[in-house]
């Protein structure tokens, strides 16, 4: 991991298989020193940026717990919190903060932006999620299937089912890819990630010996899966207009027990970035089931709840990956 010092964390196909490994080993050690009361602190003195133009709750604590926990501070920059965007380009924000900070999140729409603070930072860049990627929810999956699965991840099955035209879907097609998984996309074809980038994960199969689907068929898709994921139907970002044509296209993808069934697996996990649509209690979960009558929407609460849900071990883990990103990028 010391290999990475100074680098940027902007999308998966930046790095090596051998290098993301090294960065969930990486978090795995420091979640035991962690737990075990002997973390040792190396980023004593250290300054983070953190800029969300979207809302978070897990990215953000990620990230400050676990700059704290390594002895550094962080600076949050909320929706509005900053110039960038309104009276101030990516360009200066960039070059302003790079003399201050030790090192930038960014959470927001635009892949090119992060891309263009990167470029003119001079410090690490780590992008917090945008429309296209999220690589750090693919380090926390990864741990957590390292946690969850005896197996080498080039023996895992994982499938996705849902929008996988967006951020999670294309993060998870690419880090299958890049690590050698047998991995599955589920959705209808409209649905289905960009063909720029099932080209990229293709390219990247034939030489890691990955395995990919893209189906249609839900038991297809899951059979004889270790892992099922899904993510909302509806991004941040997105108009609320969305949601009657998401909820007719995708509501045979739901992730139900039927779903877990079908993977013909009884020790089958389930995995999801969160925020889940899985009981409509929320504010927004209620003017749901008020316009559409559902009870749900990606996943059933029964699957949520269940044994197979690995769902807050998953978010534990963004704090543990997280933390070996600055670690490995800045110590
Ligand atoms: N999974 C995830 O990125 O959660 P937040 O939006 O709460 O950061
Ligand atoms: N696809 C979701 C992921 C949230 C972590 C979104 O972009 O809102």
């Amino acid at each position: 991991p010391t290999a990475l010092a100074g680098r940027h964390l902007l999308k998966e196909l930046d790095f090596t298989a051998e290098e993301f490994r090294g960065l969930v080993e990486l978090a795995a050690e420091l979640k035991a020193a962690k737990r075990g009361g002997i973390e040792p602190r190396y980023l004593q003195g250290r300054n983070i940026a953190l800029i969300f133009e979207k809302t978070s709750t897990r990215t953000r604590c990620a990230f400050e717990v676990a700059a704290v926990n390594q002895g550094a501070s962080t600076t949050y920059l909320d929706p509005s919190g900053s110039q960038i965007g309104h009276k101030e380009s990516v360009k200066d924000t960039a070059r302003v903060l790079g003399r201050m900070y030790d090192a930038i999140e960014y959470r927001g729409d635009s892949q090119q932006k992060v891309e263009e603070l990167a470029a003119h930072a001079g410090v690490p860049v780590y992008n917090g999620l945008t429309d296209d990627w999220h690589p750090t929810q693919m380090l926390a999956d990864v741990l957590t299937m390292t946690e969850h699965c005896a197996k080498p991840l080039t023996e895992v099955a994982f499938a996705y089912l849902g929008d996988a035209r967006f951020n999670m879907g294309n993060s998870y097609l690419v880090t299958g890819a890049l690590l050698g998984m047998d991995v599955r996309i589920v959705a209808p074809k409209a649905y289905w990630p960009a063909e720029e980038i099932v080209d990229r994960a293709r390219a990247l199969a034939a030489s890691s010996g990955a395995r990919i689907t893209l189906t249609e068929t839900v038991e297809e898709g899951v059979r004889g899966a270790d892992f099922v994921a899904t993510d909302v139907w509806v991004s941040m970002g997105e108009p609320k207009e969305v949601w009657a044509e998401r909820i007719t296209a995708l509501a045979p993808y739901a992730v139900t027990m039927d779903v877990l069934r079908a993977t013909g697996n009884p020790d089958v996990k389930f995995l999801h970035c969160l925020p889940a649509f899985h009981d409509l209690g929320t504010k927004v979960g209620q003017e749901i089931h008020a316009a559409y009558g559902m009870d749900y929407l990606e996943v059933s609460d029964e699957v949520f709840e269940s044994a197979h849900s690995v769902v807050f071990d998953e978010a534990e883990n963004r704090m543990h990956t997280i933390k070996a990103v600055m670690v490995a990028t800045l110590a």
